[in-house]
């Protein structure tokens, strides 16, 4: 790996006082060298990364490989590697074939092979170790996701002296629904040894709380602060895309392309057995059938990113979506004209905001989703430009975005009605509801969301609606447990 920007850091001093902890670094390998992963995570936490002069460590996305830290647009970059056994293991079999299905309301069935949790316990271990060597006395580290929840604990042994945040960006689940996993004890001790465990939803914030009640060893102990910070994304960012010449052109041309439709409704999301697309793909068929759509002047324009291929679950709702778009296309296509445009691919953060620019619907039919950034992203590249959202009630943005139109994604009449008012909605009152959730989103958009947390963190904070005592308390209980270094 070589680029201009690269240093190699073995050498410079491995201390940071401000750390992040993800499954994957923020950059995406590029033949030989690195490119700045997209997404709003990467632009909120990167300034402050850079800012504290400190670390983000995680995965590179490959395997059998040891890449020692390096520099990136100066940020400190710290591999934490993985073999191709515990890709499959740790990876696509606990933490995709067990936490993220358990979590998203069993839509596919979790597998608990034990061996999977060991290589869970084993990988949180070497992230929380590879974290404890890069943290100066008294840092911050914050710690991301499902992936890595036994890992504050793990550091609260070792490092008693170290703020731990951690904050989970999917749903947690229901207390009966997670008393299933065989080690949910261990799971709520490790998420314990944080000061601030935040979740997007306050029912998430909730159900953790009940968690800690039910499993918690000493659950009469002082809990940390638990609490909402709902994510966001980088507006700024959104609106100078949008408002760029380039992109309006190629949002024309994609209108073009597909004959100038008089409806285009649109679904972006990670092929993911979570977003529903089956169930939209079903109530837009329907649409066709029933006459209340016309083939001759609609087209549904459907981006599914490719992700987790090598779990069978994602094998399997590849097949479905290929084989509804086929049939719909079957059924309603003509010569010339095609109905659904699916692409099995990602495009870049430009193509993505033209996108939101040509649509005229965007339809998110989750049937489980922690936040939905998609849904955030779309009313603010459309600010000023009307649109209509149709939202799933279990995504996260649901709580903010009130003026979308609603749906519960299993209930495909329901659905059906939905995508059908959302695309008959009045250009007035169509403007309105966008300009209105638009200036939700500004109001609180990611550098907010992690301006809040971190703050929450400060040693100083006052402590939230869940704490009761103080955390400190925690700490020192969990400090006077240290006896091994793993
Ligand atoms: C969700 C998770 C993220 C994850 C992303 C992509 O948004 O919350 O932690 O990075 O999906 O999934 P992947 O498995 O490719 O990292």
């Amino acid at each position: 790996m070589s680029q201009k920007s690269e240093k190699n850091m073995a050498e410079t001093n491995p201390e940071h006082s401000f750390i992040v902890l993800a499954n994957r670094l923020p950059v995406d390998r590029c033949e030989d060298t690195w490119q700045a992963a997209p997404g709003g995570l990467v632009s909120a936490l990167a300034p402050m990364v850079r800012a504290e002069r400190g670390a983000w460590l995680g995965w590179t996305g490959g395997f059998d490989e040891t890449i020692p830290p390096f520099e990136f647009d100066q940020m400190s970059l710290v591999p934490v590697p993985l073999t191709e056994a515990e890709h499959r293991t740790y990876y696509e079999g606990f933490s995709n074939g067990v936490l993220w299905p358990l979590y998203h309301d069993l839509i596919v069935t979790p597998q608990y092979h034990r061996t999977w949790w060991r290589a869970y316990e084993a990988i949180n271990s070497r992230f929380a170790q590879a974290a404890v060597r890069s943290a100066a006395f008294g840092a911050t580290i914050w710690v991301h996701d499902y992936h890595l929840q036994l890992v504050p604990h793990m550091i609260r042994l070792l490092r008693p002296d170290v703020r731990i945040g951690f904050f989970n960006h999917i749903p947690f689940p229901p207390v009966e629904l997670f008393g299933q996993l065989p080690w949910r004890r261990e799971v709520v001790e490790g998420l314990l040894g944080a000061d601030v465990i935040g979740f997007q939803r306050n029912s998430d914030a909730e159900n953790f709380r009940a968690a800690v009640r039910k499993f918690a060893v000493d659950a009469d102990a002082p809990p940390p602060l638990i609490e909402a910070f709902p994510i966001s994304i980088d507006t700024e960012a959104i609106r100078q895309a949008a408002d760029s010449e380039a992109v309006a052109r190629t949002a024309t041309q994609i209108r073009r392309d597909l004959g100038d439709p008089d409806i285009l409704m649109l679904g972006i999301d990670r092929l993911d057995y979570t977003k529903g697309i089956p169930h939209r793909l079903r109530a837009f068929d329907e649409l066709l059938d029933d006459d209340l759509l016309s083939p001759q002047t609609t087209n549904f324009l459907q981006v599914a990113v490719p992700s987790r291929e090598g779990i069978a679950a994602y094998q399997d709702l590849r097949d479905e979506v290929e084989r509804l778009v086929g049939r719909i296309n079957g059924r309603f296509a003509t010569l010339g004209r095609g109905i659904v445009q699916y692409s099995h691919h990602s495009y870049s953060f430009e193509d993505t905001v033209a996108l939101y620019l040509a649509a005229d619907v965007l339809v998110v039919s989750s049937l489980r989703d922690g936040m939905n950034l998609v849904a955030k992203e779309f009313v603010t590249a459309r600010r000023n430009r009307g649109g209509a959202l149709v939202l799933s009630e279990f995504a996260g943005a649901a709580d903010e975005l009130e003026q979308a139109t609603i749906v519960n994604p299993h209930d495909i009449s329901g659905l059906k009605t939905g995508m059908h008012q959302a695309a008959s909605l009045d250009t007035v009152q169509a403007r309105e509801r966008i300009a209105a959730m638009a200036a939700t989103v500004e109001d609180h958009d990611v550098h907010h969301w992690a301006q809040r947390f971190l703050t929450a963190l400060q040693p100083s904070a006052p402590l939230g609606p869940a704490m009761g005592k103080s955390a400190t308390a925690h700490r020192d209980r969990a400090a006077q447990k240290v006896t091994s270094s793993d």
